[in-house]
């Protein structure tokens, strides 16, 4: 599945839409997410905050607990698009990248909004050294 142009501007446009359907009264900092699964699939996500503040998730975590929700856990991550309709760059968060490197392939691509363009990098770039199960054997 060739990562092109025409499926980069997929992806970037579902998380794009996806941040209209956050749940961010708090932060007022609404969230879209598309991941894009190595069978093809893109699962958006979008941010959900609680009046508990700490409560609250994230789109990234809530599109991939979806997707692996509605379609089990065999798939892996391809690609990301993070969407925030704001100037400063908006990359994946620290926890969801941790969460999401389970799943992604080792030449996972990240797609971040950055004012009214995406910029990109390579998921190892984001989180170069993880914790993983190898550290629990
Ligand atoms: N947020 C995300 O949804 N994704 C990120 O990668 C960073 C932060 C959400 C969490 C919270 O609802 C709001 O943005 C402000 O931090």
């Amino acid at each position: 599945m060739p990562l092109d142009a025409p499926l980069i501007e997929t992806l970037t446009a579902t998380a794009t839409e996806a941040a209209a359907r956050a749940y961010a009264p708090y932060s007022r900092f609404q969230v879209g997410a598309a991941l894009l699964f190595d069978d093809g699939a893109i699962v958006a996500g979008a941010n959900v905050e609680n009046a508990s503040y700490g409560l609250s998730c994230c789109a990234e975590r809530n599109a991939l607990f979806r997707a692996i929700s509605e379609q089990g856990p065999s798939r892996r991550i391809a690609a990301v698009a993070v969407f925030h309709d704001g100037a400063e760059a908006c990359p994946p968060c620290g926890a969801c990248l941790q969460v999401m490197s389970e799943f992604a392939i080792e030449s996972c691509v990240v797609f971040f909004s950055h004012g009214s363009e995406f910029r990109s990098a390579l998921f190892d770039e984001l989180l170069p050294v993880r914790f993983n199960k190898a550290q629990l054997e």
